[in-house]
């Protein structure tokens, strides 16, 4: 089988037309994804020129011929603010020459003086998002809230607090492991989202039995072992219930504001609201609730309440805050019609990715 740095060698031809210089030496091949006979990929653009990505298809779809390879899905997207800022550092420091291995590592060592995350000087807004029960949606939730945040430009990471029931690796379609750097561990990019899951770290889908203090210690490393670089927003998926993992996130980030996910269906809002009671006890703010599987809409596009109506809103009246999205019943449509191996990303222009979208702005409102 093709592998990932094969298919960021064959493209090593193709330029980018303000900076001069390689895509793939400039970081702009992302998210790449083999299954198969199939590649998908992201394409970072300078420039939101129509005939250059026509241009820039043809040059991925010529170069993967290559490989053997017909089925491609590339996704284009505008370069961030961000990204354009370290690249200007970058050519200012005359730091052009790095080979495109080196590229592919980006190594955003902690800058001198720079805070650490769970720093008094940190600026990264902390979500943990949390529920009553399990098979809610928090980690699809946790996972398409960060997508979103990320679509609009924003540096966002993920942990996986959910050490024994991870599960954001394989919703993300992530296979690769981290990259240690300087005996530092490089979370996985992937939709402009930086990840670290204890997935990363089992072998072959083996059960791991941790004890309580390991569990809190294990948290602690994806805070200190990992080079999280700077971001704007680190997203926490908790594992169900009031555990120990969850009081563990409360007093070790205990600025990190709460999204309680829950059902529309009333014992679902209830058991929910313990979750929030626990929050509101250890002091989190929270942020407000999102109500999952809140409706089908059905053939005629009408919609239907299959797991009843109104938990969410009961919810967020009962904690005091505010309903921040409902979310439809449906699964994303990736696989179907495109090798995305995204199983639980919606698409940005989806009607789901668009509910997505919305909720990361109201969030972006609300915190800044
Ligand atoms: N809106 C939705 N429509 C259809 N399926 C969904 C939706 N949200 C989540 N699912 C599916 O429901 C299942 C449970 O979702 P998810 O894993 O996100 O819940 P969770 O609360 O994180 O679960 P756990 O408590 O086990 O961690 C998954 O298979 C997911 O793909
Ligand atoms: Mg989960």
């Amino acid at each position: 089988m093709v592998s990932r740095e094969q298919v960021i060698e064959a493209l090593k031809h193709v330029h980018d037309p303000e900076y001069h210089r390689p895509v793939t030496e400039l970081n702009f091949i992302k998210d790449v994804m083999v299954k198969e006979d199939r590649v998908a990929l992201t394409f970072v653009l300078t420039s939101e020129d129509e005939t250059l990505k026509k241009q820039y298809r043809q040059d991925v779809e010529e170069a993967m011929e290559g490989l053997g390879i017909s089925n491609v899905h590339i996704r284009f997207r505008l370069i961030n603010q961000y990204e354009r800022e370290e690249l200007e550092a970058k050519a200012q420091s005359g730091d052009s020459s790095r080979s495109s291995a080196k590229q592919e590592i980006p190594t955003h060592a902690p800058k001198a003086g720079q805070a650490p995350l769970l720093g008094p000087d940190s600026n990264v807004q902390f979500i943990a998002v949390a529920s009553g029960k399990g098979g809610v949606g928090k980690s699809t939730v946790t996972v398409n809230l960060a997508v979103a945040l990320a679509r609009q430009g924003k540096r966002v990471g993920i942990i996986d607090a959910d050490i024994y029931g991870f599960s954001v690796p394989d919703m993300m379609g992530i296979e690769e492991r981290p990259q240690l750097v300087d005996k530092r561990i490089i979370p996985v990019e992937r939709f402009g989202v930086k990840v670290i899951s204890m997935g990363f770290f089992v072998e072959d889908n083996a059960p791991i039995i941790w004890r309580g203090p390991m569990l809190g210690k294990m948290l602690r490393n994806f805070f200190s072992e990992v080079d999280w670089g700077e971001l704007d927003y680190m997203i926490l998926d908790l594992p169900p219930g009031t555990g120990d993992v969850a009081l563990d996130v409360h007093q070790m980030i205990p600025h990190s504001k709460e999204l309680i996910v829950t059902t529309p269906h009333a014992t679902a809002a209830f058991v929910a609201a313990r979750a929030g009671a626990m929050a509101l006890h250890t002091d989190h703010e929270i942020l407000g609730v999102v109500e999952n599987m809140a409706y089908y809409v059905n053939k005629d596009g009408e919609k239907d309440y299959i797991f009843g109506r109104g938990g969410g809103a009961k919810l967020a009246e009962e904690l005091h805050t505010e309903l921040l999205a409902q979310i439809p019943l449906g699964a994303p449509d990736n696989h179907i019609s495109e090798p995305d191996f995204s199983p639980s990303v919606y698409k940005a222009d989806s009607e789901t990715g668009k509910l997505y979208a919305e909720m990361a702005e109201a969030i972006i409102g609300k915190l800044g």
